[in-house]
């Protein structure tokens, strides 16, 4: 029997604090008139001080897991794609919204492929699923760019914005769902977007502070023109795959980043204004979030019913992108449960209740089991079985010690 990977819930989360252009053009040397015609973007949301990558991806999560109707037990892996994550290297953001939401049976990790991480994320999930290693998976993608914004560049922060969509996948064996997905990638142009600074290759320093590193940079001619090239020739590839052409396609859902992009790739597949969906506008680019958020958008507009064909497509720095081709095969409907809601309330809370519990177990394990609470560590019940038995490092020692002195008594 064959395994398809289904989307059964969809879920976003959007800062409430919205920034116009008109605003924009008050810190910054631009205007209304501008961006809109360069990009399509009207406005975009901004995160405040308390949210964070990790707390919207929380959120849309939250409201995947309803519109799928489980609990979040029932989650296999939760995967996160963002390029600002909430630390710069580590933990994963996917493990804090796993022990958020009480997904106590899931694996959890990021991806990074910059905007195209959807896309990526997307296609691990179909594979984990199809492979049978996973029966449902949360899929998040959530990002806080505006932390990582030059807001003296306008070439940079005119055009991104912050948000999270998540969707929840599950195996179904219906030919419905992830038809086909392709991803690519072109390191050669790694340069035309970066955040310079804060890697192994210039890591944090007062002076790549000073120097404003650790923003994005972007070469947005150059981005603009890969875009336009790869957009259409993803999306044609994916529904080959599918054994589709873009005549089946009911509604296309590419990654919110210009307009006119947007524009040129529907033009490339011959597809008329009314089967691209579009909300640039609104949001600016949300990198890994823009298309699960124009997902939930088009549902919430009707745009999606049973058995419809969309078209996904991503890309972005790495260079890199992807598309997919999707069957729809659940009601795009929201069952709203008062129960449900109270329940996963209650389950949410009890969660942060059982994490905060194991934070303060660890420090007492640490104070009074491995023996940290005395001045040189030797006085807890761990440190006198070490004393005791040895400790492995310790034998290993002694052993390297021995074998030393054998050579030299042999010399
Ligand atoms: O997810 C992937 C992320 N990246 C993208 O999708 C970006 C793709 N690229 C783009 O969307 C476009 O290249 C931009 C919107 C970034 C720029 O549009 P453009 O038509 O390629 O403009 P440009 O970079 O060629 O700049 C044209 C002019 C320049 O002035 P000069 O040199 O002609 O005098 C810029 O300095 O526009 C100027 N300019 C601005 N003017 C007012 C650049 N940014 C601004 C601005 N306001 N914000």
């Amino acid at each position: 029997m064959s395994r398809y990977a289904q989307i059964v819930g969809w879920g976003k989360a959007l800062p409430s604090r919205v920034m116009t252009n008109g605003e924009l053009s008050q810190i910054v040397s631009t205007s209304d008139e501008w961006i809109r015609t360069r990009t399509g973007i009207r406005a975009r949301r901004i995160a405040g001080p308390r949210e964070t990558t990790a707390s919207l991806a929380e959120q849309a999560a939250q409201a995947a897991i309803e519109t799928a109707d489980i609990h979040p037990t029932h989650i296999d892996l939760v995967i996160v794609c963002t390029f600002s994550p909430e630390f710069g290297g580590m933990p994963s953001v996917a493990s804090l919204v796993q022990d958020a939401i009480g997904a106590e049976r899931a694996g959890a990790f990021d991806i990074n492929a910059a905007c195209a991480g959807f896309m990526y994320g997307l296609a691990v999930a179909q594979s984990m699923i199809v492979s049978g290693q996973c029966d449902t998976v949360l899929l998040i993608g959530s990002e806080t760019l505006s932390r990582f914004l030059d807001w003296s560049d306008r070439t940079t922060c005119i055009l991104f914005g912050d948000g999270a969509g998540a969707l929840v996948l599950q195996a179904t064996e219906e030919r419905t769902g992830i038809l086909s997905s392709v991803l690519g990638s072109d390191g050669s142009g790694a340069e035309l977007l970066t955040i310079p600074a804060g890697g192994s290759r210039q890591p944090a320093s007062p002076q790549t502070i000073m120097d404003r590193q650790h923003y994005i940079r972007m070469n947005g001619r150059e981005v603009y023109k890969f875009a336009v090239k790869v957009m259409g020739n993803v999306a044609q590839e994916a529904l080959e795959r599918a054994g589709l052409s873009a005549s089946d396609v009911d509604l296309f859902i590419p990654h919110q980043a210009n307009l006119r992009i947007i524009e040129s790739a529907a033009s490339a597949l011959g597809l008329p204004a009314e089967r691209v969906f579009v909300n640039v506008q609104s949001y600016g680019n949300t990198s890994s979030a823009s298309i699960p958020i124009a997902l939930c958008e088009a549902i919430d507009e009707g745009l999606v019913k049973a058995d419809d064909r969309l078209v996904f497509v991503g890309f972005g720095g790495g260079l890199a992108w992807g598309a997919a081709v999707v069957q729809w095969g659940v009601p795009a409907t929201v069952r709203r449960r008062g129960w449900r809601l109270l329940w996963h309330g209650m389950w949410y809370s009890w969660a942060r209740g059982r994490s905060a519990a194991r934070r303060i177990a660890r420090k007492v394990d640490a104070v009074f089991l491995d023996g940290s609470w005395s001045r040189n560590g030797h006085n807890g019940p761990l440190a006198k079985h070490a004393r005791r038995d040895g400790r492995p490092t310790d034998r290993l020692l002694d052993a390297a010690k021995d074998k030393a002195s054998t050579l030299d008594r042999r010399r």
